[in-house]
């Protein structure tokens, strides 16, 4: 018993959980996922596993992207960037509502499958009943040979390494990152994006990993905010465009290890209910890094305070306008909104983490989850 105790410490790498290993483990797993497509110095990117059906891809009429968990959470932020870089419509869909409701889909259809696993049933059975109606499949998994990576017709796989920690992390951002990857692609195959800003966002996703690590510097800082705010009932998480997806992968990273209540809402959603239960005793993590939406994220902040409810923000390095106005504040690196999410996600994992430490759980394996759901 003794030996398995230090196998268990040696495979934790010095760290006293395999969530924090894997958050700490995001700068190199970002590298990994851009490492021999992604180059920067030369303006190029190679993604050797959507070549085959490189026109097909660029010729979609439409990308579906299904998926579960927080891989539906990336789904999410991909819609953005895919519909900002490749000017192609996208629908991110639940895969165990997509598979159920006889979706209209077929032959010009991309679905982009993305899975940590490869093995959900519910994204799995999806694509299959969408490939039978002549859609392409993309997938986007981590583990390699998965059944849904075997699936596809064409695919980018995340190297976020084996994720052991029940509560996808390190998996989350580097799906980010390929999904940024999948979006340039298409968007310079199909000229719907300049020369300019390819090389800039580039440039961008090269220098995440550099940002990622600053960024887990704040662990000390986080873990006393966890201290400060830990035995609250409920949280809500606000962000918008871009932050917003990263708002709901908060809430639910802080449900899944803490068992505290916690939403996640678009930021200009707020005023048609959760407004209502803004108070004194309400913790609201706002994600508020400089982007297009900045204004109007200061106004939402603005009208959290007038209701009394604690602000926790995470906003871009040299912010000199939020943080008078809210109770803690969190600097982050600034970086183009479209990669954003890869950094401002990181002190949302650290907070759920230290919360559900100091509350003595079990972080790694929450009650009633299970890492892989391959049942429905
Ligand atoms: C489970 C895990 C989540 C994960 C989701 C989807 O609920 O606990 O962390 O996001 O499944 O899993 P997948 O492997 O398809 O990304």
């Amino acid at each position: 018993q003794k030996l398995d105790i230090e196998l268990a410490a040696i495979e934790k790498g010095g760290y006293d959980h395999f969530m924090l290993k894997e958050i700490f483990e995001q700068p190199q797993t970002i590298f990994d996922s851009l490492r021999g497509r992604l180059d920067a110095k030369n303006g190029t990117l190679t993604m050797g596993g959507m070549r085959e059906y490189a026109e097909v891809l660029n010729n979609a009429k439409r990308i579906i992207i299904v998926a579960c968990g927080t891989s539906w959470h990336a789904g999410l932020v991909a819609e953005y960037m895919i519909e900002e870089l490749c000017r192609i419509p996208v629908e991110v869909e639940y895969a165990s509502e997509f598979r159920y409701r006889n979706p209209v889909v077929g032959a010009g259809d991309v679905i982009i499958a993305v899975s940590q696993s490869g093995e959900t049933a519910d994204t799995l059975v999806a694509i299959e009943a969408a490939k039978e109606k002549g859609a392409i499949i993309l997938g986007v998994c981590n583990v390699v040979g998965s059944s849904i990576a075997r699936l596809s017709h064409a695919g980018a796989y995340t190297h976020a390494g084996p994720e052991i920690g029940v509560a996808s992390t390190k998996a989350f951002t580097a799906q980010l990152a390929v999904l940024c990857l999948v979006g340039l692609k298409i968007g310079i195959d199909k000229g719907t994006i300049t020369p300019q800003r390819f090389q800039h966002l580039l440039d961008e996703l090269e220098q995440t990993p550099e940002k990622v690590a600053i960024a887990l510097n704040l662990d000390n800082q986080i873990k006393q905010i966890a201290a400060k705010y830990k035995d609250a009932r409920d949280f809500l998480y606000l962000g918008r465009g871009y932050n917003f997806p990263v708002a709901l992968e908060g809430a639910l990273k802080l449900k899944e290890i803490s068992y505290i209540h916690a939403e996640g809402y678009p930021a200009a959603e707020m005023k048609h209910g959760p407004i209502a239960l803004v108070d004194e005793n309400l913790p609201v993590v706002i994600v508020a890094t400089k982007d297009s939406y900045y204004e109007k994220v200061v106004s939402n902040i603005q009208e959290i305070k007038a209701r009394k409810g604690k602000v926790i923000a995470v906003v871009t390095e040299g912010d000199n306008i939020i943080p008078p106005m809210v109770d803690d504040v969190i600097f982050v690196p600034a970086a183009d909104e479209l990669v954003a999410p890869i950094i401002s996600v990181i002190p949302l994992q650290l907070l759920a983490y230290h919360i559900g430490v100091l509350k003595g759980l079990d972080v790694d394996k929450p009650r009633n989850l299970a890492k892989s759901v391959t049942v429905e």
